[in-house]
């Protein structure tokens, strides 16, 4: 039982991408083999941007089968659904009161969606980094696999879990990140300088999971290269650099050997072999996927189970927490 503790989430906010798979899901099922894993589809997170009902309900489903579908065993690991376990909501409250205004309105990602929706500036999107936070903390988490894109999330976890503790005792494990490099942004197609995202409008610009055979291929050939014919790995060729991050994710080879390989070949040839290799790897995913999500019974279960399971241990920390601080505990 001393295993080291993960705990990873994804939101139900958009079909996913290889970059979600590649920055984050390949890298639990890996883990799940020597760490007591718990993954969650955040819901309430995605509610931060207005969701369509009907579609939020379908993508909750399809994020936990895309879970299991990648290899993540249900027995193995806990799996739920972030709205199932109420103890998120009420952690996240209490960390707020110890959240800085200044240091939420510092996040990035804040930033960059408040500049882009002013018609929605919702307060749930400068809170949503301590909803975060309440969701690794409530786990005693050790270890946290995200992308790139999460670490000063990370960090606010990290300075509230510190902040904790000092002020009431130690309480919270203090969690690390587990972030892959190289592929710990995988970028667009369309426009390499910008990460690919499950948001974007240009259809041509991210590969999704749920992608067909062809689909996929075209899109790589697609793709945003330089005109410089010239093979190599380097930051002046983003998109092509991009592409052999994607290679080396879905092959394992290492960057070297891909760049020798291919040093003599035009661009298009090497694209190639990308759009099947990738094909390729996404198949049986893709065919596993397609099957659960015609037994949504048997998600329902999964779920079901997964929330039990974490609402056990979410309140084990909660009803700490709640001591701490000076709340009356019912007799
Ligand atoms: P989200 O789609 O924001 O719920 O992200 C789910 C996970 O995928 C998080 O761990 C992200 O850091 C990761 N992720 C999202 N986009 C990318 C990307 N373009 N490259 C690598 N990882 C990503
Ligand atoms: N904010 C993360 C993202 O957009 C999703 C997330 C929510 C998460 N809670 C988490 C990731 C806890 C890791 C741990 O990708």
């Amino acid at each position: 039982m001393d295993k080291k503790i993960v705990f990873s989430g994804v939101q139900p906010s958009g079909d996913l991408t290889i970059g979600n798979y590649i920055g984050a899901i390949k890298e639990f099922k890996k883990l799940q083999e020597e760490y007591n894993c718990i993954f969650s589809v955040v819901d309430m997170h995605s509610i931060t941007v207005p969701q369509i009902p009907k579609n939020l309900r379908q993508r909750t489903y399809e994020i936990l089968a895309t879970y299991i579908a990648s290899g993540i065993d249900p027995e193995k690991s806990v799996l739920f659904v972030q709205s199932h376990v109420p103890a998120h909501a009420e952690l996240s409250w209490v960390l707020s009161t110890i959240s800085y205004m200044g240091q939420l309105s510092r996040m990035t990602q804040y930033k960059e969606k408040s500049q882009r929706s002013d018609e929605n500036l919702n307060a749930g999107l400068f809170t949503y980094p301590v909803l975060m936070a309440a969701d690794i903390l409530l786990y005693q988490t050790d270890l946290v696999p995200v992308g790139e894109d999460q670490r000063q999330h990370l960090e606010l976890a990290r300075d509230l879990a510190e902040r904790f503790n000092y002020r009431y005792s130690p309480t919270f494990v203090v969690p690390k990140g587990l972030i892959p490099k190289e592929t710990g942004k995988i970028y667009s197609l369309k426009e390499p300088n910008k990460k690919m995202s499950k948001s974007d409008e240009d259809l041509n610009a991210s590969i999704l999971l749920k992608d067909d055979r062809d689909t996929i291929i075209r899109k790589i050939r697609k793709a945003v290269t330089d005109s410089k014919a010239e093979f190599r790995y380097c930051e002046e060729q983003k998109g092509l650099q991009n592409l052999i991050n994607i290679h080396s994710a879905f092959s394992g080879e290492s960057v070297e050997d891909i760049v020798g390989h291919y040093k003599n070949s035009p661009y298009s040839a090497f694209k190639e072999d990308l759009g099947f290799l990738v094909a390729d790897a996404l198949d049986p995913f893709r065919h596993r996927f397609d099957d659960l999500m015609k037994n949504k019974k048997e998600l329902d279960e999964i779920m079901k189970t997964g929330a039990d399971k974490a609402s056990y241990l979410a309140h084990k920390t909660l009803r700490k927490v709640y001591r701490k601080i000076g709340f009356v505990q019912p007799k």
